[in-house]
């Protein structure tokens, strides 16, 4: 083909698409082909209903698929032809055998090693993007090495930090690059390599090159940072509940810091994510499995802090409902883990959901971008609870086509996701349809407290003082 340079992306995942599409986008004299083990998955990719929603993707795929960017099954020629071979594979949580619950399984990335050393025939750069423990381009490179040609490759750490409903922006403009390689020649020609990549459309100042093990090592720290804070004002937000304070002028108040700052402060009924846990535990896990064991409890109450919050949410849905759900009617508004994505792993809104059920609610689910079929899985994968042995659970949830479907004749709406739609919905249209007290408990700070009391709910907002009845004990 007519191009110099060529790039391979194993994994075509939430990671591996926008990522690509964005190189694509940027370095139209670098062939881009992104390729993975999953054939629905790369159909997906070459239709316009793109297997991921992330505002903004779709266009910037179609700028350049089939002119730069492609998406493949074909892993071993992609491979062969490539100059450099990202690796974007999903790394989860192991759940069984050493480890299990806490430790990353970096299978897939072994895999994806193998089997580069199985087909190249040229020298490559081979770049982690996956999150990985700590030292895991050291086995990479081993199992590179073991090619019976004599093939030299070079692994480099490029972790990726973008979030996911801001992807594109954050691929586009992202606020540092980071990649690290071996500190010798060859391994600083190939972090050059990629610096060359970058530098198409990021500004060489946010270009931070270092050594391997501290580019992999702060990947999972800056997650650990951030998910520290959420836990941070979290654990707040129940004081706040207790004390009349108000959370978000907590916030606002510890914004105009410089060395707090205002970002990521919003209290929540717990992160979800991908992420979040994952890399949590898995640092929690390096730090035990290296003799470290108060240094892995100091970050493992970051994830005890986190299922608190989820917990403390249902049970005061709950208590608020005279102590008993069973037969109630519940909307919930948002399944996603955030807003402007249709992910759902680790949400929130399955352990509230588990809750509810548990108490025999009936709950009936609203999400922009989150399918029926989904939302299945994900109550399978995160807590087990399925058809098979959860009874009646294909009839105690019901999905809704709109948040007023959803609402209709409902006891509570509990919002679980910060969907912008949620804040304009015609509150009183659902007043006028739900049964009474119509009670709101807001997880995600987004409705007009004083509004919506007007028009005569009762109002529960993580963070925010509660109205008081003669229930309350003080
Ligand atoms: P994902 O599950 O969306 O995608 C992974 C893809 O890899 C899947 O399509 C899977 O079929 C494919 N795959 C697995 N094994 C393969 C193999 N041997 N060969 C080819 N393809 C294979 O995962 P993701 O969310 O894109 O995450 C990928 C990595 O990036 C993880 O390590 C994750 O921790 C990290 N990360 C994720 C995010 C995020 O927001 N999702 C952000 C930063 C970093
Ligand atoms: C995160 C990191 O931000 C990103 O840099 C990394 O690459 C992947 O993990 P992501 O999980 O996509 O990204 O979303 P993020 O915006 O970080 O939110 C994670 C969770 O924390 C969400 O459930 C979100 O609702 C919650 N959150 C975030 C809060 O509860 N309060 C906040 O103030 C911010």
């Amino acid at each position: 083909d007519e191009f110099k340079y060529h790039i391979c992306c194993m994994g075509a995942g939430y990671v591996g698409g926008p990522t690509m599409a964005v190189i694509a986008q940027r370095c139209p004299h670098i062939r881009v082909c992104v390729v993975d083990i999953s054939q629905t998955q790369i159909d997906a990719w070459n239709t316009d209903d793109l297997p991921i929603y992330e505002p903004g993707l779709l266009e910037v795929v179609k700028e350049s698929r089939g002119r730069n960017l492609f998406f493949s099954t074909d892993i071993d020629s992609e491979i062969k032809r490539a100059d450099m071979v990202f690796i974007s594979v999903n790394t989860p949580t192991k759940t069984t055998g050493i480890g299990a619950g806490k430790a990353a399984n970096i299978k897939n990335c072994e895999l994806c090693a193998r089997k580069i050393a199985e087909v190249a025939d040229t020298p490559k750069v081979v770049v982690e993007k996956s999150t990985v423990p700590v030292r895991t381009a050291e086995a990479v490179r081993r199992v590179l090495a073991t090619n019976d040609r004599g093939v030299k490759f070079q692994v480099l750490s490029n972790p990726e930090f973008l979030a996911e409903g801001t992807a594109m922006p954050d691929l586009q403009e992202p606020s540092r690059v980071l990649i690290g390689g071996m500190q010798t020649d060859a391994g600083l020609a190939a972090i050059q390599e990629l610096v060359d990549v970058y530098s198409n459309w990021v500004p060489k100042d946010r270009i931070l090159a270092t050594n391997t093990w501290s580019s992999e090592l702060s990947k999972l720290v800056a997650n650990a940072f951030l998910a520290q804070r959420v836990s941070s004002i979290n654990s707040i937000s129940a004081l706040c509940e207790a004390t009349d304070a108000d959370c978000s002028e907590v916030s606002r108040a510890l914004g105009y810091d410089p060395r707090i700052g205002n970002k990521f402060l919003n209290a929540s009924v717990g992160f979800g994510g991908s992420c979040f846990q994952k890399d949590v535990l898995n640092l929690v896990y390096i730090c035990e499995s290296t003799g470290l064991p108060e240094v892995a409890e100091y970050w493992n109450q970051v994830i005890v802090m986190n299922d608190h919050q989820k917990a403390r949410f249902t049970q005061l849905m709950v208590k608020r409902m005279f102590n008993t759900i069973t037969g109630k009617k519940i909307a919930v508004l948002g399944f996603a883990f955030k807003k402007d994505t249709g992910d759902t792993r680790e949400t929130p809104a399955v352990f509230v959901c588990k809750a509810l059920l548990e108490e025999q609610a009936r709950v009936q689910v609203y999400d922009p971008q989150v399918k029926r079929s989904q939302m299945f899985i994900e109550f399978d994968y995160t807590c087990g609870v399925n058809k098979d042995n959860t009874p009646k659970l294909e009839e105690s949830i019901v999905t809704c086509e709109d948040a007023y479907s959803a609402a209709d004749g409902a006891h509570a709406l509990a919002i679980l996701t910060e969907w912008d739609e949620f804040k304009t919905l015609d509150y009183q249209r659902i007043y006028n349809n739900m049964a009474k007290p119509a009670f709101v408990f807001d997880g995600r700070g987004v409705v007009d407290i004083e509004v919506l009391r007007k028009i005569g709910f009762e109002v529960y907002c993580i963070g925010k003082s509660r109205p008081k009845y003669s229930l309350d004990s003080k």
